[in-house]
């Protein structure tokens, strides 16, 4: 058996905190050569955790971004028109796009948000994923090296307006789930992750704010560990003021499930300022 990358390794070398479990999974489905799903909601740390697997794996790492206008020739390659005028279909003439480049050096295809690619996308992965080869016009089969995979990610089905996998696609991909941190886990990545340097009680209290908005009975979708980073870094520099920070970072990460019984306003009056015990943020001196 090869032996397979140390969790608390990637844990350090990444300045990943928690998911033990998430990345020996992640890192399992690598070694069977399968291909991982990884769903969860926005900002839980889905791209960070699989470029830390990957990265550790030290296996070749392609990353594109699902987007409804993606399209079939960017994702597999395609030919370069003038050189195909001056020569014809020389395999030279041929410009890799992140599959081929995934399959022939045996490297992990990384497909952020992969519902939202179009169906033509999302159809060229299926021979790629269990034949481990691809077929191009002109230029011939592509064939996976030792390692390709594909990982990819998609917020869960309740909270995409965009489209779903086809039963076709999820038949070959395993799932990781992600689900948010728990408090302790959420203050240490705040306290990594922001860049001006929050007092301890500022971390906590950001962190407690965001994690209402989960829970807030008028939102259907609460804020991230990203908004409690930028909720602690903007109240650090407002002197502490996190009513005031809230109402910078929190109106663009909640998704209000009618703001017009329950506005933005009422519910970032109703969040808890501080922690219980703690104090609102650092002392005047
Ligand atoms: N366990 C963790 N350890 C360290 N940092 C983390 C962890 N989880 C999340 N983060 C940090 O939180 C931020 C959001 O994480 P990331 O971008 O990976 O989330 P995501 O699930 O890919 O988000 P999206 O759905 O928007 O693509 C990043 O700065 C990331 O480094
Ligand atoms: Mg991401």
């Amino acid at each position: 058996m090869p032996s397979l990358p140390d969790v608390r390794a990637i844990q350090e070398t990444c300045g990943i905190v928690g998911r033990a479990r998430e990345i020996e999974d992640l890192i399992a489905c690598l070694a069977a050569a399968r291909h991982v799903l990884v769903e969860g909601p926005v900002g839980v740390g889905k791209t960070a955790l699989v470029q830390a697997v990957a990265g550790s794996l030290g296996r070749p790492f392609l990353r594109v971004d699902g987007d409804g206008r993606y399209s079939e020739a960017r994702l597999v390659g395609a030919f370069d028109p003038p050189t195909v005028m001056a020569r014809g279909y020389v395999p030279e003439a041929f410009q890799e796009g992140p599959l081929a480049r995934a399959l022939e050096a045996g490297g992990v295809l990384f497909v952020n948000e992969l519902n939202r690619m179009p169906e033509g996308v999302q159809n060229v992965l299926l021979p790629a994923m269990d034949e481990g080869r691809i077929e191009v016009p002109h230029l011939g089969t592509i064939r996976a090296a030792p390692g390709f995979a594909v990982v990819a990610t998609q917020n869960p089905a309740e909270f995409v307006a965009t489209g779903h996998l086809s039963e076709a696609l999820l038949d070959r991909f395993e799932r990781v789930r992600l689900d948010y941190q728990d408090e302790a886990e959420e203050r240490a990545i705040v306290a990594s992750r922001a860049r001006l340097g929050p007092p301890p009680e500022l971390v906590a209290a950001a962190v407690a704010m965001v994690r209402a908005t989960r829970s807030d009975p008028h939102v259907r979708r609460g804020a991230s560990v990203r908004a409690a980073v930028a909720l602690a870094d903007l109240a650090t520099a407002l002197g502490g003021d996190l009513d005031r920070a809230a109402a910078l970072a929190l109106p663009t990460r909640l998704d209000l499930l009618d703001d017009r019984d329950h506005g933005i306003d009422e519910i970032l009056g109703s969040l808890p300022k501080k922690v219980q015990g703690g104090s609102r943020g650092p002392r005047s001196t």
